[in-house]
């Protein structure tokens, strides 16, 4: 058993006071979506960063801005909670367009390759053609957001994050030295160990279902299609690895849910779209991976200071408490004019917000 020496931690582990947590990465989605997502995002988190792959996406701040305004018309009322909004970079991006941007309060760009996962059509084919865009971003500070993997039907699914990396984003990361790039929800030791051999403008952020589950989850006796997302789980090995980054108080290593919520049918499907919903119980997530890894004294760190030390923002002033109080993951939560499945459905998880 380690010694907790957390402050924060009463002596019979029953009680878990943390800062208030942040979402550095999830999917509000939009129009009915926001009366489900909106609500649960603002119970976990002070400040979350929206991702732009709506249909059609986010791709210039007009459309952010018109987001935002739809987003906000849901958060509940008294709540203190701040959306962060992104633009979806395409092969049309303009340096104008980060400048407007920067200028609005945007908080940063997502880059995903075309192809490469949900509603990500309208991606980028060439990083290259793009770096007149990534130039500014970093002279403007604006981070860059990137999903990872590449789009080639000749390459294994699990190697498209390793292969990414390999060819892309090590050139990328030299080439802009001062850009703030976060690889996001990352799934396997190439990565981990990329993330630990840059500079301290590069991080990553990990998801709690990378942490909580592997490729078996998915795959063995029976295919679970509410554990499949993308990238998508890899074999333990991996997941040990993340394990190991995630409670390593290394603070290029925080806190990004990539919650992202599909409806049942949607997902129970002959060809099932990725995406897990996981702000139900995010924190609670986070907790019983860490408490696993005899590390809930690194909680605090990953989930509501790594993030904020990296982006240059300041800490929330609330805090949070979680009560060792076991609850059962409802089976299904209504979304738009469906349900949605949340990640341990039906599941016991060990540890509850208070909100006392
Ligand atoms: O599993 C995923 N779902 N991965 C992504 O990159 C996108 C997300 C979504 O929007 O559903
Ligand atoms: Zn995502």
């Amino acid at each position: 058993m380690q010694n907790y020496s957390s402050r924060a931690l009463d002596f019979s582990m029953q009680t878990l006071t943390i800062i208030y947590p942040d979402d550095w990465h999830c999917h509000l989605r939009n129009e009915n979506a926001l009366a489900t997502t909106v609500p649960y995002a603002a119970k976990q988190f002070k400040r979350v960063v929206a991702m732009p792959n709506l249909q059609p996406p986010v791709c210039d701040v007009d459309a952010a801005l018109n987001y935002l305004q739809e987003i906000k018309a849901h958060i509940p009322e008294g709540a203190d909670f701040t959306p962060l909004m992104t633009l979806y970079l395409t092969d049309k991006t303009t340096t104008k367009t980060i400048y407007d941007a920067k200028e609005k309060g945007i908080f940063g760009c997502k880059l995903y390759p075309a192809g490469v996962t949900t509603h990500s059509t309208q991606g980028v084919t060439s990083l290259e053609a793009l770096y007149p865009v990534f130039a500014t971003m970093a002279k403007q500070q604006m981070p860059l957001l990137i999903h990872g993997e590449v789009n080639d039907k000749s390459v294994d699914i699990f190697d498209r994050e390793k292969r990414f990396i390999e060819q892309h984003l090590v050139k990328l990361t030299q080439e802009f030295p001062e850009l703030k790039v976060v690889l996001e929800h990352i799934t396997t030791k190439e990565a981990v160990q990329f993330i630990e051999s840059t500079s301290s403008n590069v991080a990553a952020t990990i998801t709690p279902q990378h942490l909580l589950l592997n490729r078996n989850d998915l795959l063995a006796g029976g295919i679970k299609p509410h554990h499949y997302c993308l990238p998508i789980l890899k074999r333990s090995l991996h997941q040990e690895t993340l394990i190991k980054a995630a409670t390593s108080a290394n603070p290029k290593f925080f806190i990004g849910t990539d919650s992202a919520p599909h409806a049942k049918k949607q997902k129970e499907s002959a060809c099932g779209c990725a995406g897990i919903f996981s702000h139900h119980g995010a924190i609670e997530l986070y907790a019983q991976a860490f408490e696993q890894a005899n590390a809930l004294d690194k909680l605090e760190g990953f989930t509501s200071k790594f993030g904020p030390d990296f982006y240059g923002f300041a800490y929330n002033k609330a805090k949070l408490t979680l009560k060792r109080i076991p609850w059962v993951v409802p089976k299904t939560i209504p979304y738009a004019q469906d349900v949605l499945v949340p990640l341990f459905a039906e599941k016991t998880l060990a540890w509850q917000i208070s909100y006392e």
